[in-house]
């Protein structure tokens, strides 16, 4: 288990837990794995007040962030207030939604603050807001970055590479594992149809040794995700040649996680 992507990030196990929660990923980087915080939907000052809380609970023992910054960012809408982009979402949807809730049984209340909310995203993914996340995540010692959809921009690439973090990439194919590791990615995280969140859809047991493969002779190691959830499917996906495992799911339901019931 001690592979030597765990000597080149200074963790004990190869298992990655990513999370909303920061709960999670100071508990399993405090176990002696590495959590890694998704903050796609965090605004920088937001992710400061994260990643400086989780800094004093791990006590220089490495973790992770992951962001979804775009490679190129084409300015589509940049002139809309949210004010606008809200009056777009469609009635049909509205309704739909809170159909959805009362049929199990749950209260609808008001979404318009929580669609509001979700805009921050839309900040984040634009070149000013990608580049402040950045700044705010790079000021702290983090271990490994990770960009969940896409090439990671040069900038992304090059900071990485001055500070010594680790640059990680999400692929649902063995074709965009190809790109990434020709783009200077640092670690492949291979991402199976069974996987929560957005991920293309090869189940993880065809994906992981179709992109080992794929990238054989970089060096650059793959770790593999998607319905992993114990330790025998975690030693599967080494056995395929997986330098270890990255899960999502299992975590939302660990005592730590914020996870409403
Ligand atoms: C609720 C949820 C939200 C997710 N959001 C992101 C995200 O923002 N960025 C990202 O890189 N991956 C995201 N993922 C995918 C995880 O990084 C990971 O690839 C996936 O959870 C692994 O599969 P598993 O859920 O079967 O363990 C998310 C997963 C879950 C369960």
């Amino acid at each position: 288990m001690n592979s030597d992507l765990c000597k080149r990030l200074g963790i004990e196990f190869p298992l990655f837990a990513f999370s909303h929660c920061r709960d999670v990923v100071a508990a399993v980087t405090n176990a002696g794995g590495m959590g890694v915080f998704g903050a796609a939907m965090m605004s920088p000052e937001e992710l400061e007040e994260e990643l400086s809380w989780i800094d004093a609970q791990v006590k220089g023992k490495p973790y992770g962030v992951d962001l979804i910054v775009p490679n190129k960012f084409e300015a589509k809408g940049e002139d809309l207030s949210d004010a606008e982009i809200l009056a777009m979402v469609p009635e049909g949807h509205k309704d739909f939604a809170s159909a959805l809730l009362q049929q199990h049984g749950l209260e609808p209340g008001d979404l318009e603050p929580a669609r509001a909310d979700r805009l921050v995203f839309r900040k984040n993914i634009s070149a000013e807001g990608a580049r402040r996340s950045l700044d705010v995540a790079f000021s702290h010692p983090i271990a490994l970055i990770a960009n969940a959809l896409g090439l990671p921009p040069q900038d992304m690439l090059e900071r990485g590479k001055a500070q010594g973090v680790a640059v990680g990439a999400l692929v649902g194919t063995a074709q965009h594992a190809r790109a990434q590791v020709a783009a200077g990615v640092d670690v492949i995280i291979a991402a199976g149809g069974e996987a929560g969140g957005h991920t293309g859809e090869v189940s993880t047991m065809v994906l992981v040794p179709e992109v080992v493969q794929a990238i054989a002779g970089s060096g650059v190691p793959v770790l593999a995700a998607g319905g992993i959830a114990t330790g025998g499917q975690m030693a599967a996906a080494m056995a395929m040649g997986a330098a270890g495992a990255w899960c999502g799911s299992v975590w939302l339901t660990t005592a730590e996680a914020e996870t409403n019931p």
